[in-house]
């Protein structure tokens, strides 16, 4: 019996050795070790040896089972690892990844993160209001009272008598006032409406309107800011300003500011149309009536203002001479930025 023993071992671990795929492995077991195998089979044969031998051939025949168990165990282990490294041979690690469309942001609204930016840097906290706006907050609040003809400056959507869409983001001046005493410094991004449309007008376009309140301020602060803002929008540590006097009913003084042309530098274009400057925003020092509306005290405090349209900055920093470009969606436009 012991050498029926041995030899069954030695058969079982010839056969290990050879086969070379877990399936194969699977039915060597089942055969040797299974509970009808061989060695089962063999070991049901123990009853009949004599007693003085059965001790002995027991023992042994537990040896070699587990033994054989054990090295099943290993050969398994060894089949699956080369089966994994089987099939990360069949991968191409050098084929290119599989590129995942993205989208990006809309021109415009990256050109109104970068201006929020640069007033944040200095500053401003960001504040967003209504579009769908009160008639009071669009105008009237703003020095803008119903017969005044400031109001033939805007061609309004108006949705009924005391309520339309903004014109304008200056509307937000008064709101941040109404609920925050000075000093204040604000900027307020977004959409606004005006019924116009040619190349350089949509109906609906973004502005920024920044505003800053305190004790003592001058027009050289509002100077000072916008200059630091327009040489980091146009990278362009020498841009020139030129503010123009002009008249806004919640300024005063009021300024049209121009900056040197950006793409001729000053030389006279197309752009410019040969003047060698552009207009880029509307400013000036918050009106008193309007600090009154708020119940701010205009003799205590002062503050300055501007109002900035972020399509005419977009325009003008890509060089696109269609301003309804921005709006076709168009994705071989809209992919250039
Ligand atoms: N709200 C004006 C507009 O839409 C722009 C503007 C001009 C805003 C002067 C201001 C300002 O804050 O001071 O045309």
């Amino acid at each position: 019996m012991e050498q029926e023993l041995r030899q069954l071992q030695a058969e079982a671990e010839t056969k290990l050795a050879t086969l070379d795929n877990p399936k194969d492995l699977e039915e060597i077991r089942v055969r040797y070790l299974g509970r009808k195998g061989l060695f089962t089979t063999l070991l049901r044969q123990l009853g009949q040896v004599s007693a003085e031998d059965r001790p002995r051939l027991g023992k042994l025949a537990n040896e070699i089972k587990e033994a054989l168990e054990q090295k099943f165990n290993a050969r398994k282990a060894e089949l699956a690892a080369s089966v994994a490294g089987a099939d990360r041979q069949r991968d191409d690690l050098s084929l290119p990844g599989r590129l995942v469309p993205f989208g990006r942001l809309h021109p415009v609204t990256q050109i109104m993160d970068e201006v929020c930016s640069i007033f944040v840097d200095l500053g401003f906290a960001v504040a967003e209001g209504p579009d769908v706006e009160l008639d009071y907050y669009n105008f009237e609040a703003l020095n803008i009272p119903q017969h005044h003809p400031a109001r033939d400056m805007h061609d309004t959507f108006y949705i009924n008598d005391s309520i339309l869409l903004r014109t304008h983001t200056s509307p937000m001046q008064i709101r941040a006032m109404e609920i925050e005493k000075p000093p204040l410094r604000i900027i307020a991004p977004g959409k606004v409406y005006r019924c116009d449309s040619d190349i350089t007008h949509t109906p609906m376009f973004h502005q920024v309107e920044g505003f800053l309140v305190d004790r003592k301020v001058s027009f050289a602060d509002l100077k000072g800011v916008l200059t630091v803002f327009c040489q980091k929008m146009f990278d362009q540590e020498d841009i020139r300003l030129r503010f123009r006097p002009s008249f806004f009913p919640f300024t005063e003084p009021s300024a049209e500011v121009d900056i040197g042309c950006v793409i001729c530098r000053g030389e006279g274009c197309r752009v410019c149309k040969q003047t060698g400057w552009l207009e880029i925003l509307g400013a000036g020092m918050i009106d008193p009536e309007v600090f009154k509306m708020v119940d701010y005290d205009p003799e205590e405090f002062s503050g300055f203002a501007f109002g900035l349209g972020m399509e005419r900055i977009a325009m003008l920093k890509y060089g696109i001479d269609d301003i309804r470009l921005f709006y076709e969606n168009d994705l071989r436009f809209l992919k250039q930025f």
